[in-house]
């Protein structure tokens, strides 16, 4: 069985629409206009117990209300979940004790305290053993690299080693569920990737479901076999990440090079392709895909080529044309 079901999961909020200007402001004291916004619009899908699945759309796209509702922390408008058994929004104890939910923009620490007191204070409310807590915050600042901030206060931690915090408090009671909204997101490179590593390590050697969502490539490609494409509430995908170029790349980009010192072919390149890149030496076009091979057979007739490359659109070019439509 699935660890996390989710069925024609749809969520519409009313909000009020303001009228422009004072007298807009006046009417709408007594005719209030709503309007209602779909954020998440009959979404399914299902993920099975230690997958890591990437979940991608543009913004507004319904990616943070989903793993809201999953989390019990929004009410849905239709439709019908289940992670690890429970109904998030019924709120079971029972739940609340195996899924964690981090949201990269928002501070769930206390402001004023050391790390270390903010994280007891955590293992308070989910009741964890000293000594449970005394090796998992041992174990997890080890493996982010922050064991010696436990006591500086959350507030002087720099926004990587509040983030890495924030992972740890998260992961204190050992959930089995991690629900991650962009936990990377403003993070230097250097605590991106230490982020990362964290993550591919905890998912595969705890077995720790994971739905991640992040604006970075970089975290989807490293990270996640599988994504779901969220976009204006609805899924646009659900499937391998390499599928996604397979399917709605209509490209590939083809790179001829040729000796140095010949002069530059005398070829009308932009017949083939759209130009990418060129100098005196070589040139890259991107060639419709059913197209590449017969390019390529006449351009080596026409170019003293010393060396040719195909290679796929770069991912993040499609997955940003897919929401450019
Ligand atoms: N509390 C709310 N009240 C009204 N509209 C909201 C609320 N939360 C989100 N929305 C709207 O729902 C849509 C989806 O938002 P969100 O789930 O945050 O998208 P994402 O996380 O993919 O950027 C957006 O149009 C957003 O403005
Ligand atoms: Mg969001």
């Amino acid at each position: 069985m699935p660890l996390i079901e989710v069925q024609g999961l749809t969520k519409a909020f009313r909000t009020y629409k303001k009228e422009p200007g004072f007298g807009g402001a006046l009417r709408g004291l007594f005719h209030r206009r709503y309007e209602q916004t779909v954020a998440v619009d009959h979404v399914s899908f299902s993920v099975e117990e230690g997958e890591l699945v990437g979940f991608l759309g543009p913004n507004g796209a319904g990616k943070t209300t989903t793993l809201k509702i999953l989390s019990g922390l929004l009410f849905p408008s239709g439709g019908s979940a289940r992670v690890l058994g429970y109904v998030p929004w019924q709120r079971h104890d029972g739940y609340r004790r195996q899924f964690a939910l981090l949201l990269g923009q928002k501070n769930q620490l206390w402001w004023d305290l050391p790390a270390r007191e903010s994280l007891e204070l955590n293992s308070k409310i989910y009741g964890i053993p000293r000594p449970a807590f005394e090796r998992t915050v041992a174990d997890l600042t080890e493996l982010l690299a922050v064991r010696d901030k436990l006591d500086v206060m959350v507030r002087e931690l720099s926004l990587g080693e509040r983030m890495k915090m924030e992972l740890v408090a998260a992961l204190l009671h050992r959930p089995r569920v991690l629900f991650l909204d962009e936990p990377t997101i403003g993070l230097d490179v250097v605590s991106q990737k230490t982020v990362r590593e964290f993550l591919r390590q905890y998912n595969s050697r705890q077995k720790v479901t994971i739905l991640l969502t992040s604006h970075y490539m970089t975290d989807i490609q490293e990270l996640c076999k599988r994504v779901i494409i969220i976009d204006k509430g609805r899924i646009f995908f659900d499937g391998r990440l390499g599928e996604i170029i397979d399917r709605f790349s209509g490209f590939k980009i083809l790179t001829l090079t040729w000796q140095t010192g010949a002069s530059f072919p005398a070829v009308d390149f932009g017949r083939y392709g759209e130009l990418v890149e060129q100098s005196a030496q070589h040139i890259q076009l991107k060639v419709k895909r059913d197209q590449v091979i017969a390019v390529c057979k006449e351009l080596l007739d026409k170019v003293p080529v010393t060396d040719i490359d195909i290679q796929e659109v770069p991912i993040e070019e499609v997955i940003r044309r897919i929401f450019a439509r």
